[in-house]
């Protein structure tokens, strides 16, 4: 593929914008400096720098993302700052897109792709893939509460009631909390339904993939096949 489309396609602006990016030498592999735009090169596996900044080549692109509190995950935020405003613009023009959304005060994993397929599939209600939350709750916790959260509460949008895959209260005020759902708001409803209230909530895994202790809030990494794998461990 030549050189100017692979920049088009991994994010890098119009076609004519890559190719200027190329001649003005900002382009390089392995520390050799490219200055033609129309040179091949074999996508699959390829490491190329830009402004001195290494990025891998993707056909597909998915991060795990460490969302902080006070940013929506909305394309179009309304009341606070967009998620992808933490991100490298390349994301954007991507068209990469997290899979689901965690609320504005919410912190923790989310994905973000462009891989279509991998969104459906993620959100599919079939797929039962499990999210693990810390939940931290105004009113200390007791089993009652937790026996509710586990045989199923009734959310006001639904019939059928929802109920916890798993729970384990860590102290009175933190609750671990595993859904199979990813309906709105769900856990801060599903503690209102006991008669407790969502303080701070994280996401701290979906699927098998944990939220990494080392990726600081904001901050994010690609996925590896690896880290796929491990995503599909706990889903049906
Ligand atoms: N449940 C909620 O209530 N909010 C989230 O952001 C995610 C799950």
């Amino acid at each position: 593929m030549q050189i100017e489309r692979l920049l088009q396609q991994q994010g890098f602006g119009t076609r004519k914008y890559c190719r200027s990016l190329v001649r003005n030498e900002r382009f390089s592999i392995g520390g050799k400096v490219i200055d033609d735009p129309f040179q091949e090169v074999e996508p699959e596996g390829l490491r190329f720098n830009v402004d001195g900044r290494e990025w891998p080549c993707f056909t597909k692109a998915v991060i795990l993302f460490n969302k902080p509190a006070g940013y929506e995950c909305s394309r179009k935020p309304r009341h606070h700052p967009g998620i992808y405003t933490l991100l490298p613009v390349q994301f954007v023009a991507r068209d990469m897109q997290s899979v689901g959304r965690l609320d504005e005060d919410t912190t923790g994993l989310l994905i973000i792709t462009d891989d279509g397929q991998l969104i459906h599939a993620l959100s599919s209600p079939k797929r039962k893939v499990e999210k693990r939350y810390r939940v931290g709750v105004r009113h200390p916790l007791d089993q009652s509460q937790v026996a509710a959260l586990c045989s199923g509460v009734l959310l006001n949008d639904d019939p059928e009631p929802v109920a916890a895959l798993a729970t384990e209260i860590v102290d009175p005020h933190t609750l671990m909390l595993t859904i199979a759902e990813g309906r709105y708001h769900q856990v801060k409803r599903m503690l209102a339904a006991v008669g407790n209230r969502v303080e701070t909530l994280c996401r701290v895994a979906v699927g098998g993939l944990d939220l990494p202790a080392d990726l600081p809030e904001g901050g994010w990494r690609w996925l590896t096949a690896a880290d796929l794998e491990q995503l599909w461990r706990k889903s049906t």
